[in-house]
């Protein structure tokens, strides 16, 4: 794995261009301290790096530690990092042969102050991934390949719809090629940093920062395709190798001020990042509040994330309780919303002494599923209706006592 390229370091120019409108006014306060950010990422050094999932697993979550020492950087519990990745040598190197590019070829990048060798541009600068209906437009008119033009006419726009679901460059160049370099490189987008939940506390961890991935890994059109940044830290990168990342704050996602306030944390899968952040907070504060951890994945015996972190925290109080969910070791799938509904009346309790709840991991079904199940007990034990239900999660939210981080 090459350690830090010098293409990602342009932040250093870049420092000096105005803000983005994204970032909040705290977020700029934190970089009062820190001249590191989304635009001048630190190099952070790898301290460890393992697989959190057992032999014989399906999934490989990776657990990684990163130095912070000397970047000045801060966070609080909920935040998140952003990691710049590089792509798979791999990949780029069946995209040169496919193209029949010169890998030494020098091109000029899109922020047109550096020149590159191309193979390092496609290593380090640009998206791969996906293909998005306006590169294959822009690819058309960069060629006389009848078929690719065919293929964005509007009256193919369903077919070219299709045709893009898990496809990347590779296949773009493979199916319509040949294009010119320079041409092809102009339409290709920057890369862009993947987010991660912060799965440690900064008081209980100085200068170090942790995190847990799950590497994305599909098979689709015959080849097995791997996400950018997930396999990269699984593959790739060792202890002593530098990641570039940066800090984003979370001000929709954290601890509750009071450290009296109950939590509840739903966490099945790489969700569980930000709960260890929570819980090692809490231990370092002593907080008094109650905490109930949610976990569910595939297998008991693989897929037990941290399960020694939680049996200690169980045992000198950090944790008050602890439900788990494994579903794929019985016959009918079991979630962490059927563990829910199993306690639906403590559970109801909870809440009416005011306790935050938290949803963390997969947007798409878990966190609907867990939604829903959340009003079918306030519902249940609360005698309300649906709809009164709902007012008791909405007012919760107005209070930020519910809170989710789903992706
Ligand atoms: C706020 C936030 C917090 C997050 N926290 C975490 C975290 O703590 N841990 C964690 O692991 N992830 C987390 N993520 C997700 C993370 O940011 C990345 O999206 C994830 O690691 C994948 O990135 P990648 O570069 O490996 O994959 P990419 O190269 O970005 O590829 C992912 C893309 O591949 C496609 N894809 C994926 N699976 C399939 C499939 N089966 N079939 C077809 N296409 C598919 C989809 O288009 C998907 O968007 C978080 C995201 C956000 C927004
Ligand atoms: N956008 C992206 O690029 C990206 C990248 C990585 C991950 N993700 C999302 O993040 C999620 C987290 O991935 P992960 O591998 O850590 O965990 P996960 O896939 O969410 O799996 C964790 C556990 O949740 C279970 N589960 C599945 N459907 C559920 C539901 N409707 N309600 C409750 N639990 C459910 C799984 O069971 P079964 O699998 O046995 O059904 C498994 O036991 C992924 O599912 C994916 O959607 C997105």
């Amino acid at each position: 794995m090459q350690k830090i390229k010098t293409l990602l370091r342009e932040g250093d120019q870049l420092q000096k261009t105005k803000p983005s409108p994204i970032e909040s006014d705290s977020f700029k306060a934190l970089k009062k301290e820190s001249v590191y950010s989304r635009k001048n990422p630190f190099p952070a050094e790898v301290l460890k790096n393992i697989n959190l999932n057992g032999r014989g697993a399906v999934k490989e979550t990776r657990h990684l530690e990163l130095s912070l020492k000397g970047s000045g950087l801060d966070y609080k519990p909920g935040d998140v990092i952003g990691i710049y990745p590089e792509n798979d040598p791999v990949l780029v190197d069946m995209i040169l042969k496919e193209a029949k590019w010169d890998p030494e070829e020098m091109i000029i990048l899109s922020n047109e102050r550096q020149t590159v060798s191309i193979r390092e541009a496609l290593l380090t600068y640009y998206d791969l991934r996906p293909i998005t209906k306006s590169i294959m437009k822009k690819a058309a008119a960069l060629t006389s390949n009848m078929k690719l033009q065919q293929f964005v006419s509007r009256e193919n726009d369903s077919k070219s719809k299709e045709y893009i679901k898990g496809r990347d460059l590779l296949d773009l160049i493979h199916d319509f090629g040949p294009f010119n370099l320079d041409d092809f490189v102009s339409i290709l987008r920057r890369m862009p940093p993947r987010l991660y939940s912060i799965a440690s506390s900064l008081a209980a961890n100085p200068d170090e920062v942790h995190l847990t991935i799950g590497a994305v890994r599909y098979e689709a059109h015959d080849r097995l395709r791997k996400g950018v940044c997930s396999t990269m830290c699984a593959e790739r990168i060792m202890p002593g190798d530098k990641l570039l990342v940066f800090v984003q704050e979370n001000k929709h996602f954290g601890l509750p001020e009071d450290p009296n306030t109950p939590i509840i944390m739903v966490g099945p899968g790489t969700g569980i990042a930000p709960f260890r952040s929570f819980l090692q907070e809490r231990e370092i504060v002593g907080a008094v509040g109650k905490s109930w951890l949610f976990f569910g994945d595939q297998h008991f015996a693989t897929d037990f994330l941290y399960q020694t972190e939680w049996e200690k925290y169980i045992k000198n109080g950090t944790l008050s309780r602890m439900d788990i969910a494994f579903s794929r070791d019985t016959k009918d799938k079991i979630y962490v919303q059927d563990r829910m509904l199993e306690q639906s009346k403590q559970l109801f309790e909870w809440l009416q002494d005011g306790a935050f709840f938290y949803i963390c991991g997969d947007k798409d079904r878990m966190a609907k599923d867990v939604h829903e199940t959340i009003i079918t007990i306030i519902g249940k034990e609360g005698s309300m209706s649906r709809e009164k239900a709902e007012e008791y999660l909405n007012d919760m939210k107005n209070r930020k006592r519910y809170q989710l981080d789903v992706y």
